[in-house]
């Protein structure tokens, strides 16, 4: 996870990075609205498309000294770089300009002035030249002599002021012209307007007017023509717009005879403060040029600024373009960057997941290697002491002198070191698999009389077992194979079918020849393999699940080997529950089959099975006596029930027992249950592991069932954890014992459960409650038990029968339960619920003793007196109230 962050951080600082160029804000105030104004601002936008790091804020105070102060406040406020101003008046928001001066941010003055020298630059054009040369022409045109009227702009305006005085100046070099009017105006048309009404209103002996805008001095013309002044009066105006009513235009169409072209220049406004901000060299006081328009060059202007204008727009919708573009090349930049950092978190984390993967197999491979190394240790160590067990076994055997049960025991012994030393053999015989070591001793022979009495051999524990073994095999099955490997090959797929096969179920035994290949195939009708192990079950110390019979785990891996050092294959196919179908396939001849001996007749031992040792041995129904009683005794001991799957274990267990209980067996968990259920016994002693139904199971069923609840469930087994252990209490069981045990701990140990169960025993009947201990289901039945004796206690027909059918049980079922829980058969405990009811009705009511004894259901008062005497050792008459 580590590794993640870090690449996702480096990604974003990559991201970042790519953002480093210092951002500008720059804040425009303006004095008031108008075209000219919004000319200047269309410029200063498009000329800020040049820049990528430069954002422009923009107001407008509509000629209000007040607001503009506070505009320029809160651009101060909120952190612009630099102020372009356009003052409205010359002292009026000199305080602001300053205060935000000081405050560091620049400050670019354009077009109008202030009266303090707080300022970065100032741009403009130069007001007095512009009066001037409008004196000028208005003096030529009148050939020197004329009245002209001044409607200047707003008074305290630098721009009104200084164009007054260049006005004025240039007038004085003509004395023929004289000035019969001037009024302010405040930069409108309205005011311009009104100025020509106030100055009319004294003399219409005028012959120009001249107003510091082409706004105001068409708001004049409109005065003149409203007084229907005669005179021919001619017009000059300032600012030149080429706006379709703006001076230019008016100029070409003769509304005007001259206007001044006043600049904007916002892309030379723009300029001075990207200079200024990125700390590049600049001048202080920038005066822009420009020019006197009349009617000669007003259409050539108008046709320029028209071109202007169309390559203008052409320009913004290139830039509007280019901004969309740029907003998505922006949008997929980001998609761009998030797919890498998910894609780098994606390799990253199959990296980690595949090195997790790796070093699972790796472990799982070294531990499994482990496994087999310590194995294949023990298996050398054990197999010397086996074979000196097994050679003295063999030597007693042959002792004429041995009694039978002397005889019986050694052959035990016999078959259970000869399973040990196949175990061993068969973890030896892998590790030299594994090694490389094991070799095929070829030789050619026909194999189908040998596989027929490989199958025959399986015959006996088929049959005990009530399975059908049939087999398939064609007379001649000439090969060129390794007999031995052969044998092993079926004995471990004939065993394995036998083991997960249960009771009625059938093996069938295939061999058949497919072009140029043999094919062994045994299927069983078994309890199959879970889909989700089936691909495994050819794994070295594979297991299905705790169900397994004994074995190394190893038995179908060596399968596998031994087909495929035949340059074979071996295959499963199985359903659960339906059963399985190994199949193996070798061909009939070997690379090296030209120099390999025909197989001599004696030369073949079957290598070492006579019959399945380790094989689920025949079901325990089948004994002869389904109770075994110690025939010494006659007198009536604890029933044992032992659960084996393995029948010399069964059997020595019961000899164990036998001094001590009546015995009765079962092979594995479902067939104990049945008999459990039947015949009620009073202590199970089980295997755990074990076919078909496994001793937890069994044990989880024995305690939920109501007939066998009480019984004292003893598991014995090999399983030697903690944790194995918790699990078999958590399923119920009241004693957990490991092997190898020891016999007396053994019996020790079913008597003492016995003897706790004796000493737990319930008062089902009576009522008296205090001595109930009982686990659930067990608490159940005394309930029900006592309900049912309580509630019919005075009816004499009240007996065993009716109660088992009440409780769901048979009789046998009810006497055994009650028995075992209470030490009293039923029939005691419902006279002895009937003699304390009589003893209480006797202390209580004015009954007579006959009269009591028929209301607690006995038949007759003589038998009642008489079992009343024997149960409480006084007559009834005794204890009656006086
Ligand atoms: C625009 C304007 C122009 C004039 C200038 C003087 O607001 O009134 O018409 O030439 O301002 O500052």
């Amino acid at each position: 996870m580590k590794k993640i962050s870090l690449i996702f951080l480096l990604a974003l600082i990559c991201f970042s990075c790519s953002n480093e160029k210092k951002r500008y804000v720059i804040g425009v105030s303006q004095c008031s609205e108008d075209i000219w104004r919004n000319k200047l601002n269309t410029e200063l936008k498009m000329s800020g498309y040049h820049y990528d790091n430069v954002e422009l804020k923009f107001a407008s105070a509509n000629d209000n000294d007040k607001l503009q102060i506070e505009q320029i406040n809160k651009f101060v406020n909120d952190g612009v770089d630099l102020l372009i101003i356009s003052p409205n008046q010359v002292n009026t928001i000199s305080s602001a300009i300053n205060r935000a001066y000081d405050h560091g941010v620049k400050i670019i003055l354009f077009d109008r002035k202030t009266d303090s020298h707080k300022y970065t630059a100032f741009i403009g054009a130069d007001n007095f030249e512009v009066g001037k040369t409008m004196g000028c022409f208005i003096a030529k045109r009148l050939n020197g002599k004329g009245n002209v009227v001044e409607i200047e702009g707003l008074k305290g305006s630098s721009p009104a002021i200084e164009r007054h005085n260049g006005f004025i100046s240039a007038l004085k070099e003509y004395p023929g012209i004289k000035l019969v009017g001037r009024r302010s105006g405040d930069w409108t048309e309205e005011s311009g307007h009104n100025a020509m009404d106030s100055i009319l209103a004294k003399t219409i002996d005028i012959d120009c007017v001249f107003g510091q805008n082409d706004r105001m001095t068409l708001g004049a013309r409109q005065s003149v023509i409203k007084h229907h002044i005669t005179r021919p009066i001619f017009y000059v105006g300032i600012d030149a717009l080429a706006t379709p009513d703006g001076g230019i235009r008016s100029v070409s169409k003769g509304i005007m005879a001259a206007s001044y072209i006043y600049p904007t220049s916002g892309d030379i406004v723009l300029q001075l403060a990207m200079n200024i901000l990125e700390g590049k060299p600049f001048k202080r006081d920038n005066p822009l040029k420009a020019a006197i328009v009349t009617k000669d060059n007003a259409d050539v202007l108008l046709m320029q600024t028209d071109e202007m204008n169309r390559q203008r727009s052409k320009l913004e919708s290139l830039h509007n373009k280019v901004d969309m573009y740029f907003v998505q090349y922006n949008h997929q930049k980001v998609y761009l960057t998030l797919t890498i950092i998910i894609l780098a978190m994606l390799i990253a984390i199959f990296f980690m997941l595949y090195r997790e993967i790796m070093m699972k197999r790796r472990l799982e491979e070294e531990t499994s290697n482990a496994k087999l190394t310590f194995f294949t240790n023990i298996s050398h160590e054990l197999r010397t002491p086996l074979t000196l067990i097994s050679a003295p076994i063999e030597q007693l055997l042959e002792d004429k002198d041995a009694t039978p049960s002397q005889r019986n025991l050694l052959q035990t012994m016999k078959k259970n070191v000869n399973v040990l030393l196949r175990l061993v053999n068969e973890i030896l015989d892998f590790r030299k698999i594994q090694n490389g070591k094991m070799k095929l001793e070829l030789s050619k022979f026909n194999l189908s009389p040998f596989l027929k009495q490989w199958v025959e051999a399986f015959a006996n524990t088929a049959s005990k077992n009530h399975i059908t073994l049939e087999s398939s095999i064609p007379e001649e099955i000439n090969i060129c194979a390794d007999i031995y490997k052969l044998e092993r090959i079926c004995y471990n797929l004939l065993s394995n079918a036998l083991k997960y096969t249960t009771k009625g179920g059938k093996v069938l035994v295939d061999a058949h020849i497919l072009d140029g290949e043999l094919n062994i195939t045994i299927t069983d009708t078994g309890i199959g393999i879970p889909k989700d192990k089936i691909s495994h079950v050819f794994e070295r110390f594979f297991q299905a699940g705790n169900t397994i019979v004994s074995g190394t785990g190893v038995g179908l891996a060596i399968v596998k080997a031994f087909a495929e050092l035949h340059k074979g294959s071996a295959s499963v196919e199985s359903e659960e529950g339906k059963g399985s179908s190994f199949s193996i396939t070798i061909p009939l001849s070997q690379p090296q089959t030209s120099d390999v001996p025909e197989l001599d007749d004696d030369q073949y031992h079957s290598s070492h099975y006579e019959d399945s040792d380790d094989l689920p041995t025949e079901k325990a129904s089948n004994e002869k006596a389904s109770r075994i009683t110690d025939s010494e005794t006659e007198e009536q001991k604890p029933l044992a029930l032992v659960v084996d799957d393995n029948e010399d274990v069964r059997k020595f267990i019961a000899d164990l027992l036998l001094p001590h209980f009546d015995i009765i067996q079962a092979a594995d968990g479902s067939e104990a249950l049945q008999k459990a259920i039947k015949e009620v016994p009073d202590v199970i002693i089980s295997d755990v592991m074990m076919p078909v139904m496994d001793g937890l199971e069994l044990c989880k069923h024995i305690k939920s069932e109501i007939a066998t609840s009480h019984i004292p469930v003893l598991l014995l087994t090999a399983r030697i954890l903690d944790n194995q252990r918790a699990e078999g209490y958590d399923c119920g069981a009241d004693a957990y014992i490991t092997k190898p045990f020891n016999g007396k701990v053994l019996i020790a140990r079913i008597n003492n459960l016995l003897e706790n169960r004796r000493r737990l025993k319930l008062s089902v009947a009576t009522g008296d409650k205090e001595d109930i201990v009982a686990e659930n289901t067990d608490k159940k039945f005394a309930d029900k038990f006592r309900k049912v004796v309580q509630y019919h206690l005075s009816d004499p027909e009240l007996n065993v029968e009716f109660i088992s059918s009440e409780l769901g049980l048979s009789r046998v079922q009810l006497y055994r339960k009650v028995k075992a829980l209470t030490n009293n058969s039923p029939v005691e405990i419902i006279r002895i619920a009937r003699l304390k009811k009589a003893e209480r009705m006797l202390a209580t009511t004015d009954k007579t003793v006959s009269e009591i004894s028929y209301d607690v259901g006995f038949s007759s008062p003589s038998y009642f007196a008489k079992c009343y005497k024997d149960y409480f050792g006084s007559s009834p008459n005794e204890k009656q109230v006086k």
